[in-house]
């Protein structure tokens, strides 16, 4: 605990963990600090469908009404929620680990993997990001670093298949296959130690190394690997899954594959605690009983199954994918007129924009990343940092944001870019104490959503109710909820 103390009072990885203004509330794509400022949230990925969306704060104010505890007996919710996930996922996947955050997922997926492979060694991206529970540090090497500690033997590093700037690029035509290598060395390094493979762990889209897209047949390559040395896959769909990259629920489904165990946290609760642990018959067999006091909790339950009423019903996979299209449309106009963008890369709304001294040598730099989002912060846009180099822009706003929302973005970063270019010093942020003619802050968005945040709820939520309705009626969905047809009339009878 002490050395998280440390880190969160170390003001750099303030800077890192997030961004600065303290937000007292937010509503949809909006938040508002004490003084009104209005934010953009470009960062927030827990609040996956929108900030305080309307359905699921009444679910979860009706559920809290009706039953709160849930350990001892199954609830209703909980085995809603567990149905509603069983008819978005592959027909292997059957058995769920309902739990309380991602970190927790991807500790039970390690144990999961451990106990069915009798296995010990890890193969991880350098630069990825599981968790912070203590197994799961040492599969979290940028948390290694910042904490100076040790990897253990058991985890083997490779790099992040990115041909924009690893070590294997896109003018080799062998790039992918020196990647798959590096996994295939990895597992000969672990049987010439005596040692057996457990589990290869990724993000399939991995916003913790800079929204990197993997090559397509980086994963079936190796799947392949992993499951011939007798290990099993794990994704983790923590950051990255729920339908964020638009068209397929999870990111595992861009590449055609299905791994082993799949893990969920952040946007299934859209800001509550939740997380889920997702695996094959033959593996859940492995491990026999598993018991948490809060998992798998009634209101938990209910707000998860709300938040995939709310993708399924407001087509969220459809328009992440066509306001991502957009938004990377309208950036990869701006990096074409300026040598610091490399690269705009990701799918849905799950993005990045590698920042690079110039396009020829493509060497990263973080330090101009780090002074654009200082400056898009002053103009009332949130978005973090991240990648191996923490030279990549990350975007994972809610998945509500619009074409509007993504031009106005795109405006404040072509500014934000040629002001940080002009002035290389990073200005203060909103909570800064410093006193340059930089640092004053600007309350820059003038077109305020907060009339709408504060007392449109009962309008807004007809208003979406409506929508979810016409959707649900709607012939051409591509997810079959268990009990749309129930959930309509009950919806039309409230109205
Ligand atoms: C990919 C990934 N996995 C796991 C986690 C851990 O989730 P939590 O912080 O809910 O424990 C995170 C959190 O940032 C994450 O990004």
């Amino acid at each position: 605990m002490d050395s998280f103390n440390k880190v969160f009072s170390d003001p750099d990885m303030r800077d890192d963990c997030g961004t600065s203004p303290t937000i007292c509330k937010a509503y949809k794509q909006y938040c508002y600090t004490p003084g009104r400022q209005e934010y953009l949230d470009m960062v927030t990925y827990t609040a996956h469908v929108g900030h305080n969306h309307p359905l699921i704060v009444s679910a979860g104010q009706s559920q809290l009404r009706q039953l709160l505890a849930g350990q001892g007996f199954y609830s209703q919710p909980l085995l809603d929620l567990v149905k509603t996930l069983h008819s978005i996922l592959p027909s292997s996947l059957k058995h769920q680990y309902v739990i309380n955050s991602g970190s927790e997922a991807n500790d039970l997926a390690l144990r999961l993997a451990r106990n069915y492979t009798n296995g010990d060694d890890f193969i991880v991206f350098e630069g990825a990001y599981h968790g912070s529970l203590s197994n799961l540090l040492d599969l979290s090497t940028p948390a290694l670093e910042l904490l100076q500690l040790q990897k253990s033997p058991e985890t083997h590093i490779v790099h992040p298949p990115d041909l924009y700037g690893g070590p294997f690029r896109d003018d080799d035509p062998d790039a992918c296959n020196k990647y798959v290598a590096e996994v295939e060395a990895a597992i000969t390094d672990i049987k010439e130690r005596g040692g057996k493979l457990a589990a290869f762990i990724c993000e399939p889209i991995s916003v913790a190394c800079g929204a990197l897209v993997p090559p397509r047949l980086y994963f079936k390559k190796v799947f392949e690997l992993v499951h011939q040395a007798g290990g099993v896959v794990i994704a983790d769909e923590t950051g990255c899954g729920m339908g964020r990259a638009g068209e397929h629920y999870w990111t595992f489904q861009h590449f055609d594959i299905v791994p082993d165990i799949v893990t969920v946290g952040k946007s299934i609760g859209n800001g509550f605690p939740l997380g889920i642990a997702i695996t094959t018959k033959e593996v859940a067999d492995s491990l026999g009983e598993h018991y948490s006091t809060f998992g798998g909790n009634p209101v938990a339950s209910c707000i998860a199954k709300s938040v995939l009423e709310v993708i399924h019903g407001e087509m969220m996979l459809t328009s992440a994918r066509s306001v991502g299209k957009f938004l990377v449309s309208e950036l990869r106009s701006v990096q074409e007129r300026v040598q610091s963008v490399g690269e705009v890369r990701g799918r849905g709304l799950c993005l990045g924009i590698v920042i690079v001294r110039d396009k020829e040598t493509r060497q990263p730099h973080p330090q101009l990343a780090r002074n654009i989002v200082a400056r898009l912060e002053r103009k009332g846009f949130l978005v973090s940092r991240g990648g191996l180099h923490k030279n990549v822009l990350l975007l994972t706003p809610p998945l509500c944001i619009t074409q509007l929302d993504a031009r106005q973005f795109t405006a404040a970063f072509e500014d934000a870019l040629t002001e940080a270019l002009s002035h290389p010093g990073v200005p203060g942020s909103s909570v800064s104490t410093s006193q340059g003619p930089d640092a004053t802050p600007v309350p820059a968005r003038t077109e305020s959503h907060e009339t709408e945040a504060s007392s449109g709820n009962p309008l807004q939520m007809n208003k979406e109710r409506k929508l979810i309705d016409e959707v649900i009626t709607c012939p051409g969905n591509q997810v079959v909820l268990a009990d749309d047809e129930e959930l309509a009339n009950k919806r039309r009878k409230t109205e």
